[in-house]
């Protein structure tokens, strides 16, 4: 298994080139299962988790063609995706390819309503929380889905097509709220979604949809009307920056001080993490080409947090504030309200020496002087991910262990790092 090893102590400065969203190019290559023709998604990030969708797609009959890198592209330049579910040869979603990533349980939306059945086993437990599925499995039901677990597996039918109908989230999910768009697009009749998730990534996937042919309005507010159409086709899209890599490296460059541009970044995306960037005393400027982060010599001002649906504070940005706030002058409060387990990076931080105290969904941060160098591991993307930001900032070696948690949601971290000074490497096992 790699291994990240990076010594403490630079400053960043230079920039960053911010990848396409992970969670909009996941339930977009899922939204491929809608049509027989080809959907091609530009500005695709090279992710481990991307990979394996494409293996999950395969296995329904779907065909993934990777586009060449065309002359004067740059290698951090997305890829570009040709998907052509034409022939969807399975209905069947294997434990062994679901239990490996949650958000592929949503292939059920998609294969239900235009296959009339779908059989996608549970996705089961996972390192930041219980995370069940019921909510989705209610708005496949409120759609007219006959729904029976069968052996681990949702087994989903609807014979004679799904029905336009109300949902009404008394959560918000994306998942939910994802799962529900893309089987109303071809129900049969009008779909109202109340409480319905406003990510940004929920109204990438339904502007997507919508260049396929679907009727959606309202997306990216709470209520979405879905006016079901009998087939969609293809279309080009170019997927969204992700605002959580933003917001992870601009935490970066507020814990080491300095100055960075993160090309292609936008604001509007994660204007909450922002102003608590701000409210902590970084200097953030939106610039014609991203978003401009920096800090000198002064110290972080302590925050009190919780996390939000959005536009709240995203709890995918919790993990790496908590590591920024390890060396506030002071004490930091973070609640996180999302995920009722996704604390994890807690123990491995203070190996660094960081000192959190935990009660319930609170923790309190007490900012430390110094941070030291230790070997540490995490179990889940944010949680590495918060690691490193404090391993930059402390004194001494530190060494990341289980790197391909960090592959499953980051393109070439340890490259976008050291091109801005950091001395941080790879090490292959
Ligand atoms: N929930 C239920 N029942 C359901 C579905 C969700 O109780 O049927 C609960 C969850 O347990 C959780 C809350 O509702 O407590 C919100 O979960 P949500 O459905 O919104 O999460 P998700 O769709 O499974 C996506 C992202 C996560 C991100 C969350 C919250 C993708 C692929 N995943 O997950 O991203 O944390 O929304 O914003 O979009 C990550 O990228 O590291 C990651 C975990």
């Amino acid at each position: 298994m790699d291994r990240i090893r990076i010594a403490g102590g630079r400053r960043l400065n230079g920039s960053i080139p911010i990848s396409g969203a992970k969670n909009a190019t996941l339930p977009l290559m899922i939204a491929s299962l809608l049509t027989e023709e080809t959907l091609v998604l530009e500005n695709v990030p090279r992710l481990a988790d991307v990979g394996l969708l494409q293996r999950i797609l395969g296995n329904h009959g779907v065909d993934v063609m990777i586009g060449g890198k065309r002359p004067g592209e740059t290698s951090y330049d997305g890829q570009t995706l040709h998907i052509c579910a034409a022939n969807i040869i399975d209905t069947t979603a294997p434990y062994e390819l679901v239990s490996r990533m949650r958000a592929s349980f949503w292939v059920i939306a998609p294969l239900l309503a235009r296959m009339g059945e779908a059989r996608v086993s549970m996705p089961g437990g996972c390192a930041i929380g219980t995370r069940p599925v019921d909510l989705l499995i209610m708005a496949l039901e409120r759609l007219g889905a006959a729904i029976e677990i069968d052996g681990g597996y949702v087994v989903a039918r609807a014979g004679r097509g799904l029905k336009g109908g109300e949902i009404k989230f008394p959560k918000v999910t994306v998942g939910g709220t994802h799962t529900a768009i893309m089987a109303a697009s071809l129900a049969n009749g009008t779909t109202v979604i109340e409480n319905a998730a406003r990510e940004p990534e929920i109204k990438d996937v339904a502007d997507c949809l919508n260049k396929m042919g679907a009727k959606i309005a309202g997306a990216g507010t709470s209520r979405i009307v879905i006016e079901g159409v009998a087939r969609l086709g293809g279309a080009r899209h170019r997927v969204i920056p992700d605002r959580i890599e933003t917001g992870t490296y601009a935490m970066a460059v507020a814990m080491t001080g300095g100055d960075v541009v993160l090309e292609n970044a936008q604001p509007e995306l994660l204007q909450a993490a922002l102003d608590v960037l701000i409210r902590a005393g970084v200097e953030v400027t939106p610039t014609n080409a991203g978003i401009r982060i920096a800090r000198d010599g002064s110290g972080l001002a302590p925050v009190d947090v919780t996390t939000q649906p959005f536009p709240g504070f995203p709890t995918d940005l919790q993990a790496q504030l908590m590591a920024l706030m390890t060396r506030g002058r002071g004490i930091s409060h973070i609640t996180e309200t999302i995920f009722e387990n996704r604390f994890m990076h807690v123990q491995e931080l203070a190996r660094l020496g960081a000192r959190i105290a935990l009660s319930g969904e609170r923790a309190t941060i007490e900012g430390v002087d110094r941070l030291k160098g230790a070997p540490v591991m995490a179990t889940d993307l944010r949680a590495s991910v918060s690691l490193v930001i404090a391993a930059l900032a402390a004194e001494g070696e530190t060494m990341v262990n289980r790197v391909y948690h960090l592959d499953r949601g980051f393109e070439r971290l340890e490259d976008k790092l050291a091109g801005c000074g950091a001395a941080i490497e790879r090490i292959s096992a």
